[in-house]
């Protein structure tokens, strides 16, 4: 197979890539699961967005509060700097923000936010934007979608990629020839007994990447959501309690139905005291109350996590629901320049795959869609840039990987490399 960029990932990164390469490039975008499956479409709260000038300082000093400092402040003022056109953009191809009767948007806020500076639709932003970017890609002539195509390695000549080896859906084995391969896979969360994310997200670039000694960053650091509906069952994916509910007023309890912490800390901060509070009370849980929440808002806000608890027999308006932590966001991966290039040239990383410093060592809430947005369209501004003016030489796509090696055991290999980076 040749194509000229492949992208593996459909999430919201791989897709706005696609979106933003130029028109006259071949791209083959393939996908573990299928096309909805990715944790894009999970996001609740929503995408951060500059609301003006004044509002910088402290959106930037927000995101490097939360992160300890650790964040790569260039990163950050390009992340801001970009969001107000990114949020355009957005729109452009559809997406619907909540909006006041104005026709304003209307902007919530979260943990370590000291202003509302969240856009959101309902509590469903990731899909209701990964939905309307998916759409746009579908109708593109020269973009080719494969659902149930996982990426297994890269193929790296001289120092360039140039292209990579895939397992389709029938489990055969094949070559793509690429110019251009952009990792798009996801995070880590399916290497974890409690997580929020799908289970077959478990970091495959990141184990490709350390096979051809290109850095990772920050393994180590893994962000774990205070708040996700607590079931007891081992195995299932953890459904999310939006921190935007606690920005909107929701409270939580101890076992002894007293408040033991700050609801609006960064997370880490909030994950941290639930977890004490369960090891001193000897509790699974602990209690979100969200009856705090006017009945409206809660309806038109939160209709999904409404929805959700009563199916599990909570009605929100009455009683507290059960919480736990779990695993959520990894803020580490591929060790990415401004342009998210990987050492290997021809070679990109985006989304939770890659790890430009942006985040620090933890992540400010709503950061992530943004983040995966921003970076993902410098990457394909950066490859549209070296295919027009470095003119690729077309006929250099050579490679043919020896395909007996990818066997159980490669996986396998992969698989307890990853874990071994992350010290799981
Ligand atoms: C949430 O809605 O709490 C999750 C959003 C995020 O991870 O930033």
């Amino acid at each position: 197979m040749n194509t000229d960029v492949l992208i593996a990932g459909t999430g919201c990164s791989g897709l706005y890539a696609a979106l933003n390469l130029p028109k006259d490039m071949n791209i083959l975008m393939i996908t573990k699961s299928d096309l909805e499956s990715s944790d894009s479409f999970l996001a609740q709260g929503g995408i951060c967005v500059l609301r003006d000038e004044d509002d910088y300082d402290s959106y930037f000093e927000d995101t490097m509060k939360a992160g300890h400092y650790e964040n790569d402040s260039k990163s950050v003022e390009i992340m801001i700097r970009c969001s107000r056109e990114v949020i355009s953009d957005l729109i452009s191809y559809g997406t619907s923000f909540q909006r006041n009767a104005h026709g304003e948007l209307v902007f919530t806020r979260e943990g370590a936010h000291s202003r509302n500076r969240i856009a959101f639709h309902e509590d469903e932003t990731g899909k209701e934007i990964t939905s309307h970017l998916l759409e746009a890609v579908k109708s593109l002539p020269n973009v080719t979608l494969m659902e149930y195509t996982t990426l297994l390695d890269v193929a790296e000549e001289g120092s360039r990629c140039r292209g990579a080896v895939i397992e389709k859906k029938d489990g055969t084995l094949d070559v793509v020839k690429s110019y251009f391969t952009i990792l798009a896979t996801g995070g880590v969360g399916g290497l974890y007994e409690h997580s929020t994310n799908f289970p077959h997200l478990t970091g495959d670039a990141l184990g490709i990447a350390l096979r051809h000694g290109i850095a990772l960053r920050n393994p180590d650091y893994v962000q774990f959501h205070p708040t996700t509906f607590y079931t007891g069952e081992k195995g299932t994916r953890s459904f999310l309690i939006s921190e935007s509910v606690r920005g909107e007023g929701a409270k939580l309890y101890d076992g002894e139905n007293k408040r033991f912490v700050d609801e609006l800390l960064p997370r880490d901060k909030v994950t941290a005291a639930i977890r004490k509070k369960m090891r001193d009370q000897g509790i699974d849980h602990v209690w979100e109350d969200l009856s705090t929440i006017p009945p409206d808002e809660l309806e038109h806000h939160f209709p999904n996590i409404v929805s959700y608890c009563k199916s599990k027999g909570y009605d929100v308006n009455k009683i507290p629901i059960p919480v736990v932590p779990a695993q959520h966001y990894f803020m580490g991966g591929i060790e990415v320049d401004h342009d998210s290039r990987t050492r290997l040239e021809g070679l990109y990383a985006v989304g939770e795959t890659a790890c430009n410093g942006v985040h620090g060592k933890n992540r400010l809430a709503s950061n992530s869609l943004l983040e995966s947005l921003v970076f993902a369209r410098r990457a394909a501004k950066d490859i549209e840039w070296e295919w027009n003016e470095k003119r690729i030489c077309k006929d250099d796509l050579n490679i043919s990987p020896d395909l007996s090696k990818y066997n159980a055991s490669y996986k396998e290999e992969n698989k307890n490399n990853i874990k071994k980076a992350l010290g799981l």
